[in-house]
């Protein structure tokens, strides 16, 4: 598959089979994500793959910060925080590491992993592989952060989750870049 190809035809999958992936495919996935531009080649990513019962600890660290939040909150409620981290067999956290000299600018590290993140999604469509990028508060969560191994002021772009896919997904329509672009001639 080429990279236009993969471009154009790439699009989140949520569900996806359970089966394992070798370790070998997920090494050429990170390997394709560090292909990103970073400035001052510092390499500013982080990643975290985790498979089998890592993700099984993932999710009960989930689960106990949101029964640290919500005290009051039914055994469902747990389980169901819990299980979030099982939706697929491989989970890649995606950390940014925090500028150490002043001419690295945080911003541009955030960027150059969030362009890692993208690359692993394309490598991970042309492998055959579906997968989605997700956050929601365990990306901000600081016992998360602990648990992966990030400072609590690092910043947690991503989960990737992977799988091989489960039956079809229909394309989606995107819409089109008109609307968001100028030109700018004279
Ligand atoms: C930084 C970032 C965070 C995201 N977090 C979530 C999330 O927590 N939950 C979710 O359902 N989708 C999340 N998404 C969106 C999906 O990954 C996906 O890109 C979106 O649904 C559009 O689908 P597409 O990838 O097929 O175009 C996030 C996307 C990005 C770029």
């Amino acid at each position: 598959m080429d990279v236009i190809e993969a471009i154009f035809t790439r699009q989140s999958v949520g569900k996806v089979k359970p089966d394992p992936v070798p370790a070998e495919v997920i090494e050429r996935l990170v390997l394709a994500a560090v292909q990103a531009p970073n400035h001052y080649k510092v390499r500013p990513w982080r990643f975290v793959v985790l498979t089998g019962t890592g993700r099984e600890r993932l999710g009960q660290v989930m689960a106990d910060s949101f029964r640290a939040k919500f005290p009051q909150a039914p055994p469902e409620a747990l389980e169901k925080e819990r299980n979030k981290a099982l939706r697929a067999p491989v989970l890649v956290a995606v950390g940014v590491d925090k500028p150490a000299e002043p001419r690295v600018v945080e911003i541009e590290n955030i960027c150059a992993t969030a362009a890692a993140c993208q690359n692993l999604l394309l490598a991970a469509h042309a492998e055959g592989l579906a997968a989605k990028w997700r956050t929601g508060s365990p990306a901000t969560d600081p016992a998360v952060k602990q648990f992966l191994g990030f400072d609590p002021d690092q910043h947690l772009i991503a989960f990737l989750y992977i799988g091989y896919p489960e039956g079809e997904t229909p394309p989606v329509e995107r819409p089109s870049f008109e609307d968001r672009t100028v030109w700018m001639d004279k």
